[in-house]
């Protein structure tokens, strides 16, 4: 097979955990081309990436770019389209999701898979604030009316919030994990970095399968006391959980999102979602993503496999 004569699939927020993980993926499997999205060429994922074959293509995900977005889109059979995080009091996560399957629709793009969430609003009857869950699900369901297959995966919460987001404090000789979630509470977490590629690369391996389908992407189903008890066992340090699932718990921890009270808000009502309603509705298949990635880790082997001792980590690229 000629080189050209493999799929081409656009990757937006290539540089991105999700999107980086899809594009190497497609790309190490070496059945499609990639074409990747990025703000800055320059940076060192971007780099990487072009190193390993990707076409690189400069393009922010932000509002009223539909031109360059179309442009982005041009010739490619399938897309790989996320939304980068997007806090309160923003709302542009939704109409950025929608102008972005617009143009792919628009460049006559094959098949999208968009990584969204469930709909917290519907779900909880408005009673739980988490708008980049429920901007997501109102993305899908404007993909739905498009005339362009599509597939949706759905991640869960990310191992790397505890090293990017959530970073522990170390008090003498013991690693505090502060969590937005209560101990004993299991839900499903994952690692972005390495699960994503292998969910979408399936997708795109095998697309007719997958028509209309909502897959979630799962490594682990764990609860923080089990994570914290892991950690302790994998790295040898002594460490505790500490609860940051009350506004007091969150700010005590993590005092710079006082600054944004509304994004406070948020987290609590994601996490009061999560232990409310479950992460996922009753009906999503929480086998598939390990089923098709049996490789694919567990809180503790992800720990094992990136040797994490509790120091805040940046994933930028
Ligand atoms: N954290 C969780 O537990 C969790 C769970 C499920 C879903 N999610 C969702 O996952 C998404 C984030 O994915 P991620 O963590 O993989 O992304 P990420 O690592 O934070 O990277 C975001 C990427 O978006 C690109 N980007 C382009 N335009 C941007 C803009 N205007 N502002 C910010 N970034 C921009 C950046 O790439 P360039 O600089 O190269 O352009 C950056 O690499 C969010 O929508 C979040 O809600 C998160």
């Amino acid at each position: 097979m000629s080189p050209t004569a493999k799929p081409l699939i656009v990757v937006s927020g290539a540089t991105s955990k999700q999107g980086r993980s899809v594009a190497t993926s497609l790309l190490e499997s070496g059945r499609f081309r990639v074409r990747a999205l990025t703000r800055n060429a320059d940076s060192a994922q971007a780099r990487k990436l072009a190193t390993m074959g990707a076409e690189i293509f400069t393009v922010p995900l932000a509002l009223d770019h539909q031109r360059e977005f179309a442009e982005a889109f041009r010739s490619a059979d399938g897309a790989f389209l996320m939304t980068p995080p997007v806090a309160p009091p923003s709302t542009d996560e939704f109409p950025l999701g929608r102008q972005l399957a617009d143009a792919a629709v628009e460049a006559g793009v094959g098949h999208l898979v968009f990584s969204t969430l469930e709909n917290v609003q519907e779900r909880t009857s408005g009673t739980k604030y988490a708008p980049h869950f429920t901007d997501k699900a109102l993305i899908a369901d404007h993909i739905r009316t498009l005339p362009v297959a599509h597939t949706f995966v759905m991640l869960s919460f990310f191992y790397t919030n505890a090293l990017e987001y959530y970073a522990p404090r170390i008090e003498g000789d013991t690693v505090l994990m502060p969590f937005y979630l209560p101990e004993d509470f299991r839900a499903p977490f994952v690692d972005p970095l390495t699960a994503t590629g292998p969910a979408v690369l399936e997708v795109f391996s095998n697309p007719d399968a997958y028509l209309g389908a909502s897959l979630p992407v799962i490594g682990d189903v764990v609860s923080p006391g089990e994570m914290v008890e892991a950690f302790s066992r994998v790295t040898g340090l002594k460490a505790e959980y500490r609860s940051a699932c009350s506004r007091e718990g969150l700010l005590t921890y993590f005092p710079e999102l006082g600054e944004n009270p509304l994004l406070v808000d948020e987290i609590l009502g994601m996490a009061e979602y999560a232990v409310e309603f479950g992460y996922y509705r009753e009906d999503r298949d929480m086998e598939w993503s390990r089923s098709v990635d049996p490789g694919a880790l567990s809180w503790e082997g992800f720990l094992r496999a990136t040797d994490w001792r509790g120091a805040r980590v940046s994933f930028g690229g």
